[in-house]
């Protein structure tokens, strides 16, 4: 029978080779059980201790001991060893290859109508315009009555307009009949803006205001219920149709090139006298007549005229010391003539195929 003596060395040895096989963590735990543990065979030997005589006991538990601390100290190196091994690979399965082409991100852009408005306001801001805003909640005075648009005006019927019903908002009593108070309405022109503009502003003034505007109307391929609009007006001393023929031709040829004919004729709009419409020969026969002009050989951008001395009056401008003229266009319809698109409900569809195009 082996002496004790033996029995330490043979499990030592047995030991030192088992850990060296031991490869990941797992096998560290198993091996620790197996040997170091409550129930492993360092334990087990001590046990045998108590059995041998007195004289012998010190000596045997010393060289279980030193046997024990030796493992101990070969098994945090082994550990040490096998966490770095497993974190190694760890690192290595998780690597990011940092040459991998990206993936693009898809980035958005301009709506196309959006793209229009600041086309324009840029070409009339390199004539000296400023950009303002006014509110799409309009009083009906303003979008009306101070334009020289009387009451039975057929545009202020309710199928043209919407009316709002602030007493939702808030703004008159409970129980205060519509009539109390001037309507209020969404605009459906930015022509308000003249009158705004005016009493903001004092002369002189030249200035393009942009804006939703609304019409409660049925839609089809050139009337849309929401749809933009541009405003422009200028006011000084001796302002005169020649300043807006010049400045509507320069503007017309700077959204559709250089060699654009242009023609002024008479229209009619109650809050300029004269009123003018403005047409640019077509882009697409040059003139010639074809489909896209129904045969007229001109394609009619906006309304214009010189403001109407009861409109100055009405902002607050005297008309015998200033004149102006106004202008207003839809940049849908330039948007559609500038990219033949027929219909302009393709705007607010919000199809994507149609307006990555743009
Ligand atoms: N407000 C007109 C419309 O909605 C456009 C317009 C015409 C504006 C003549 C003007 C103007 O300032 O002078 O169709």
């Amino acid at each position: 029978m082996a002496t004790l003596r033996e029995e330490i060395e043979e499990a030592r040895r047995e030991a030192l080779a088992a850990l060296d096989k031991a490869g990941d963590s797992a096998a560290l735990d198993e091996w620790n059980r197996e040997y170091l543990g409550k129930k492993g065979r360092m334990t087990a030997l001590f046990r045998g201790v108590g059995a041998l005589p007195a004289e012998e006991k010190a000596k045997a538990g010393q060289a279980i001991n030193s046997a024990k601390s030796e493992l101990e100290e070969t098994f945090s190196q082994a550990t040490e060893r096998v966490v770095e091994g497993e974190q190694q690979q760890r690192l290595q399965a998780e690597a990011v290859d940092v040459t991998l082409p990206g993936r693009p991100a898809p980035d958005g852009h301009l709506h196309v109508i959006t793209q229009t408005v600041r086309d324009i306001l840029r070409a009339f801001e390199h004539m000296g315009f400023q950009v303002y805003e006014g509110p799409d909640v309009e009083l009906d005075i303003y979008n009306f009555e101070l334009l020289n648009i009387p009451p039975e005006h057929p545009a202020r019927s309710m199928h043209d307009t919407f009316y709002i019903d602030d007493r939702l908002l808030g703004l008159r009593p409970p129980g205060a009949s519509m009539d109390d108070l001037p309507p209020v309405i969404l605009r459906t022109h930015t022509s308000p803006n003249q009158i705004r503009m005016m009493r903001k502003i004092e002369p002189p003034v030249r200035l393009v205001v942009p804006g939703k505007c609304y019409r409660s109307e049925a839609t089809d391929a050139t009337h849309e219920a929401y749809f933009m609009q541009i405003e422009g007006i200028a006011i000084d001393h001796k302002v005169t149709l020649a300043d807006l023929k010049g400045t509507l031709a320069a503007f017309a040829r700077a959204i559709f090139g250089q060699d654009r004919r242009v023609r002024f004729r008479c229209d009619y709009f109650p809050y300029v006298e004269p009123g003018v419409d403005l047409a640019i020969n077509c882009l697409v026969c040059g003139g010639k007549g074809c489909r896209s002009c129904k045969y007229t050989g001109w394609l009619e951008i906006m309304g214009a005229g010189m403001v109407h001395p009861q409109v100055l009056i009405n902002g607050g401008v005297d008309p015998d010391e200033y004149s102006g003229f106004a202008f207003g266009m839809g940049p849908e319809r330039i948007a559609m003539l500038r990219h033949s698109i027929d219909d302009i409900r393709l705007f607010y569809e919000n199809n994507l195929r149609f307006l990555k195009q743009f």
